[in-house]
């Protein structure tokens, strides 16, 4: 068959992210013409499930009515105008709507700091990007560190900007470029199925169920900071993702462990970065925000992502009173936060976030329907001895491929397990990518449980055929 025209177009002019471009121009992308709810078509009619939200963007699914309406209201206004000595009615609602959601009355720890200002960007690496500088100029106006610095997961990605790549941690991403990077700390992650603390031995379930060890990972933390300290100095702050470390590959948190590691790194005296990119907005957590799952509120929330309800590239950090006032001053002073972009604020993302996040007050129900399906239905996939671990934060499921479940001998890399595997979703109209070895199942909120069997059903097709036939 003929190569479709926008496909070849595509071949012929543009680079994808993350993508090794040689086997892009192999074959024949997908096309992606319209979508609706959960599913998308592409340009030959061809039907898909959107098992990842379109890279964990889409909250309540694609061609959403009101999200439609509110931007085809902004459109009849304006579509944008610039923050840079302008305010703006959906932005401004939005901050408003932002500080009310980010600071439940119930729910939190004691002594939790309140978030008071939304700083705007457009998307998650630029998220972190404020949140960072914005800790790093903190700490240093406060008198808490002259050479500011930061601690981070083993294991993260925070995005692509500089300030965002020098806190990741994942080779593959971020080596090139470590001429370009400032210097960060690094404390593992509480990756129960590969921990080397956890004397479980391999169980057909998620092996933080099954988690046998002392909580090791939290005490490595501890040392992390008191060496820190031992040399006379200590972190501005630590960044971690909450609930669910996304692009280290869906490594989820065991419960209590985000609590107790708040309360080190506060009781060293620095600050948190929340990378809610991914988990924020009821995605990874009951409650509208991982952090508060268990009962933690940041000095710093990064949002993006699905902020405008997966339509617009738009991202928000949001910070407190304390932060913001160490920025003010005579402007002879120049104590300014020195950092924006050309679109923030941006009115048309302000108004499909209003809308999102009016969508999200009444989600609840079809969030804990999803979870509970995501959960119920991956049960079937138990039975594949190349199915190691499946784990899942709230709307969130993981499958981590093994070569046997017994040895959790991981796939090399350079095997594409997972992407094969992704290939072969996307022949039974399924779509999603694949981190790592790890298959992420994480569609809108509005998939339904026919969509949900059906994506598991392909995916347990797909391991069958890729990995157990092909061995
Ligand atoms: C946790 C997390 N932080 C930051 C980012 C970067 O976001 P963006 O791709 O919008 O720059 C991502 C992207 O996947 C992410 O998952």
């Amino acid at each position: 068959m003929k190569k479709h025209p926008l496909a070849r177009l595509d071949q012929r002019h543009l680079w994808h992210p993350f993508t090794q471009m040689r086997d892009w121009l192999k074959g024949e992308p997908l096309v992606i013409e319209r979508g609706k709810g959960a599913l998308l078509w592409d340009a030959r009619g061809r039907e898909y499930i959107d098992a990842n939200s379109s890279i964990w963007t889409n909250l309540h699914g694609h061609n959403h009515p009101s999200i439609n309406a509110a931007i085809r209201t902004q459109l009849t206004k304006v579509a944008h105008t610039s923050a840079l000595g302008l305010a703006n009615e959906p932005a401004a609602q939005l901050g408003q709507a932002l500080v009310k959601l980010a600071n439940p009355r119930t729910g939190l720890a004691k002594r939790q700091p309140r978030l008071a200002k939304v700083f705007y960007s457009d998307d998650g690496s630029t998220a972190v990007e404020v949140a960072l500088k914005l800790a790093y100029e903190f700490a240093r106006r406060t008198g808490r560190a002259r050479k500011p610095r930061f601690l981070s997961l083993d294991g993260a990605y925070h995005g692509d900007t500089v300030g965002a790549v020098s806190a990741g941690h994942i080779d593959l991403f971020h080596k090139a470029y470590s001429g370009m990077l400032f210097k960060t700390d690094k404390v593992m992650s509480p990756y129960c199925y590969r921990c080397p603390f956890n004397k479980a031995k391999p169980e057909r379930g998620d092996a933080r169920d099954s988690r046998n060890c002392q909580f090791e990972c939290i005490d490595k933390v501890e040392q992390r900071f008191a060496s820190r300290k031992q040399r006379g100095s200590n972190y501005a702050a630590m960044l971690l993702e909450p609930g669910l470390q996304g692009p280290a590959g869906m490594i989820a948190q065991p419960e209590g462990w985000l609590r107790r590691v708040a309360e080190i790194a506060r009781g060293h005296g620095a600050q948190l970065i929340a990378d809610e990119v991914m988990t924020g907005l009821g995605r990874a957590a009951n409650r509208f925000f991982a952090s508060h799952d268990e009962g933690v509120q940041p000095d710093y929330l990064c949002l993006a992502k699905g902020l405008t309800g997966g339509y617009l590239p738009m991202a928000a950090t949001l910070t407190t009173q304390e932060v913001f006032d160490a920025f003010l001053g005579d402007y002879a002073e120049f104590k300014t936060f020195f950092h924006g972009h050309s679109y923030t604020g941006n009115q048309l993302g302000s108004a499909a976030s209003l809308a999102s996040i009016g969508l999200l007050k009444t989600a609840a129900p079809h969030r804990k329907k999803l979870a509970a399906n995501l959960r119920a239905e991956a049960r079937r996939l138990w039975c594949l001895p190349q199915v190691g671990d499946i784990r899942q934060a709230g709307c969130v499921l993981a499958v981590e491929l093994v070569r046997d479940w017994r040895t959790r001998e991981p796939f090399a890399l350079a095997e594409q397990a997972g992407i094969r595997v992704c290939d072969g979703l996307a022949k039974r109209g399924v779509l999603t990518r694949p981190v790592g070895n790890v298959i992420v199942v994480m569609p809108p909120f509005c998939t339904t449980q026919r969509q949900v069997k059906k994506i598991f059903a392909a995916l347990h097709d797909a391991i069958d055929e890729t990995l157990t036939q092909n061995r």
